[in-house]
């Protein structure tokens, strides 16, 4: 398979052309891919191979990187060996999604897997891919305007699963009635973070008291600290007894807004997190950090890939062993889905989840800041 990696800068480079294919739609102009194609979107074959363009949000979070680019790239490579992957990731800037998407159309894709920073935003790309016959796959996050498919996680359940975990570990300490709790929400302009949110506070209220909460622009692990900083002056350290963080980025600034304040890891209230970051499974495992939310990424990259070939070969998308429900969109568009289930991850099951799955071996985890914990006592 040709792979082209396509940076932002590189991106960038192409905005002549991008400026160009703007015009045309603007202008009106019945819109025609740079490869010849007309509006109406080819069907193409998998001997012959296809273009296709993927989309990430962030570097802030290590998945994307780390899991969902390589996986999304050999699963690609497995099911369509003659394809070509151009790849970019947005760092988190909404025009640079933008730039990076419409230079890829541009240059010719066949088509789009998009996991947006801004989801409503989104929509201008997906419906200049339309114009252009190019279908688009939402990936992770559901961009608005319409898109042909959607692969991710139950994202309402993840927020229950992290809620109902801090409460079960509120419980246990029975600290529950002795403070309150700080929420650390994700990204307004993500929709996921939405959904989380949603899950934690269907689980949370009424059962602890939510001392702060605030939203979180671009998942900044940054902005989590200073969020967490206010928290801490306002209601008083001794007063927190939980942290929902919606992520392991933004669970690292909260925690190290309580160890500035003097909490010693022993005394760190339970704090969660999401993605199974190998920093925060590390966390999990030395005590600082209470729960991650496990997302299985190479069975969701791999769906991706499936959905891509199987639109883009004009097929039925062969789910396997997943549902496909139909779903609306912030706009309102129905768009068919297919959501895999999150798992919760804690210091008793590191083992049976990213372990067993091959996401980090021992070896990676059990570094010699943490080969003292049990869980890398009785694994090494
Ligand atoms: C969400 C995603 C999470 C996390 C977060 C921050 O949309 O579902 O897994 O990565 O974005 O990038």
């Amino acid at each position: 398979m040709n792979r082209r990696r396509s940076t932002p800068r590189l991106v960038t480079a192409g905005i002549a052309a991008v400026t160009a294919a703007l015009t045309l739609a603007a202008t009106g102009c019945d819109a025609i891919t740079s490869d010849g194609g007309d509006a109406e979107g080819e069907t193409h074959s998998i001997d012959e191979g296809f273009h296709v363009g993927l989309l990430l949000p962030d570097l802030v979070t290590a998945r994307y990187e780390a899991a969902d680019y390589p996986f999304f790239e050999a699963a690609l490579e497995e099911q369509c060996p003659s394809c070509e992957l151009s790849y970019a990731n947005a760092d988190g800037d909404v025009d640079e999604q933008q730039t990076q998407a419409q230079a890829m159309l541009t240059d010719g894709v066949d088509i789009l897997v998009l996991d947006a920073v801004d989801s409503a935003a989104a929509a201008g790309t997906v419906n200049e891919a339309k114009s252009q016959g190019v279908p688009v796959i939402a990936y992770d996050r559901l961009a608005e305007g319409g898109v042909d498919s959607y692969i991710s996680f139950d994202n309402h359940r993840v927020g229950q699963v992290q809620a109902e975990s801090l409460l079960e570990a509120l419980e246990e300490e029975e600290s529950t009635g002795d403070g309150s709790i700080v929420m650390i929400n994700g990204s307004p302009t993500d929709p996921n973070a939405a959904d989380f949110k949603a899950g934690a506070h269907e689980v949370l209220d009424g059962q602890v008291e939510i001392g702060q909460e605030f939203d979180t622009p671009d998942w900044s692990p940054e902005e989590a600290t200073t969020q967490m900083e206010g928290a801490i002056t306002s209601l008083g350290v001794d007063e927190i007894v939980g942290v929902y963080a919606a992520n392991d980025g933004m669970a690292s600034g909260a925690i190290a807004a309580l160890r500035s304040a003097g909490v010693s890891v022993d005394d760190l209230p339970p704090v969660t997190g999401q993605d199974a970051e190998l920093a925060g499974i590390q966390r999990v495992i030395a005590g600082e950090q209470h729960m991650t939310i496990y997302k299985a990424y190479r069975p969701q990259a791999e769906l991706a890939a499936a959905a891509t070939v199987a639109l883009a070969t004009g097929e039925d998308i062969d789910s396997g062993e997943y549902t496909i429900t139909d779903m609306e969109d912030g706009s309102g568009a129905t768009v068919e889905a297919i959501l895999l289930e999150p798992v919760a991850v804690t210091a008793d099951n590191v083992g049976d989840t990213v372990v067993s799955d091959g996401v980090f071996t021992v070896e990676e985890i059990c570094t010699s800041d943490y080969e003292d914990t049990e869980f890398c006592q009785e694994a090494l």
